[in-house]
């Protein structure tokens, strides 16, 4: 196993899109074990495949205390949306940033595990928004696209600052 690099904001590879996994082989196995361990050292709850450089539609999460509930979740499509929450979401992408997002509160997904097997999950709360912030990295899409172009250049600045020291 090994740690993977995690892309910043605003990396332009960030805005890639996705493409559906056809093949369910080996590799797919080994890079949901190398992004969960990534992941975890970072510490984090989700991480999509594009904040790894790889573009595919894989996204690893784990929202447990005890970091013992891995959920991989491949080619996701929201089947179902309900009502609506704001909460303060952070990203590996954009160390130390925090800021509210709206999102559904209650979600439907259908998903593919890594051997390629299909589930459905029916979620509300923090692992509804996860899921719907990790399927934003599949579309190039970030949480700060949410925000006012005045705070999203502000956090910009702030990155890029921490960054450089
Ligand atoms: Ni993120």
């Amino acid at each position: 196993m090994a740690l993977l690099n995690i892309l910043n904001f605003p990396d332009p590879r960030l805005r890639t899109k996705a493409k559906q996994v056809t093949d369910f082989n080996k590799k797919i196995c080994e890079l949901t074990d190398n992004m969960f361990l990534t992941m975890y050292a970072a510490p984090g709850i989700g991480l999509a495949a594009t904040q790894v450089n790889v573009h595919q539609r894989i996204i690893t999460i784990d929202i447990s205390e005890e970091k013992n509930q891995p959920l991989v979740v491949i080619n996701p499509t929201i089947l179902e949306k309900e009502g609506e929450q704001a909460t303060d979401e952070g990203c590996l992408s954009l160390p130390g940033i925090y800021e509210p997002v709206k999102r559904y509160d209650k979600i439907r997904l259908k998903a593919q595990d890594k051997h390629g097997k299909f589930y459905e999950l029916d979620t509300e709360g923090l692992l509804s928004v996860c899921i719907q912030h990790e399927m934003d990295h599949l579309e190039g899409k970030l949480f700060v696209d949410y925000l006012s172009e005045m705070k999203r250049n502000r956090i910009r600045k702030k990155l890029a600052k921490a960054l450089k020291a």
